[in-house]
């Protein structure tokens, strides 16, 4: 039985002090939940606060993104470490929007995924077909390809893998629980065919998921998880999130 994970990712949304304000008011929300795993990836300016604030709470920290160099002249990015010395557990590598407005291929994932893992940070990595390619019955094609890519040379210990597809997020329009079902259980057969330990890895769904709709989804058996954008932003929809993802 895999342990639901629920994550917020905040994008480029929220200052120091608007940080403080929601970790004020969801910290008490979700205080003793101990059958959800809880994560929060604020923007990287708010990582500090948020660390020192979730200090002695359930909920995790995880930043949206990472670079594939240690150190250097790599002016504007983050390495590892960094993260690691400002109280992250976690990290979101691959997500649509960095592949999409900033040009990060598989390849770039994979060094990525790979330079975080050796130096201890967990990954969620995220995957997902545009509207065009599920249209055209590409979805499992496009997963084979981003999986290949982006896990090469990867073990699955500390990998979750966030199944986003492009057409559901921030739309409103929510992928089906059957859609995202069979989308997981292909990701699942996948993780199976090429790697140890598949049973075990949690596979979100991200895309549009809200208070009213998490619950239909949590019920579908390869559906660990949620990766929340847009309704993780309140306090009371975020913990309700999490409250409907307990079963
Ligand atoms: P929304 O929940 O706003 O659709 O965003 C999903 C997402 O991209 C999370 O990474």
């Amino acid at each position: 039985m895999r342990k639901p994970f629920i994550a917020a990712n905040w994008k480029m949304q929220k200052t120091n002090s608007e940080t403080e304000e929601f970790l004020n008011a969801f910290l008490p929300l979700v205080r003793g939940i101990d059958d959800v795993d809880i994560l929060i990836a604020p923007p990287f300016t708010s990582l500090e606060t948020a660390s020192r604030l979730m200090k002695s709470s359930n909920v995790l920290l995880g930043a949206q993104n990472v670079y594939f160099e240690e150190s250097g002249a790599y002016t504007g990015e983050i390495a590892p470490s960094m993260l690691i010395a400002a109280g992250c557990s976690h990290v979101i590598i691959g997500h649509s929007e960095r592949r999409q407005y900033f040009s990060e291929t598989d390849e770039v994932v994979n060094r990525k995924i790979k330079l975080a893992l050796t130096t201890g940070l967990k990954v969620i990595l995220c995957i997902g077909e545009s509207l065009e390619e599920r249209e055209a019955n590409r979805t499992f094609d496009v997963l084979n390809t981003q999986l290949t890519g982006s896990l090469a040379d990867v073990q699955l210990n500390d990998i979750t893998i966030a199944y986003e597809p492009i057409w559901a997020i921030g739309t409103g329009k929510t992928a089906s629980n059957e859609q995202a079902n069979d989308a997981h259980a292909y990701i699942r057969d996948w993780l199976g065919k090429n790697k140890e330990g598949a049973d075990s890895v949690r596979i979100q769904y991200g895309g549009s998921v809200k208070p009213d709709n998490v619950k239909g989804l949590m019920a579908e058996p390869e559906v660990d998880g949620a990766l929340v954008g847009g309704a993780s932003l309140k306090p009371d929809s975020f913990s309700q999130i999490v409250i409907g993802a307990r079963g």
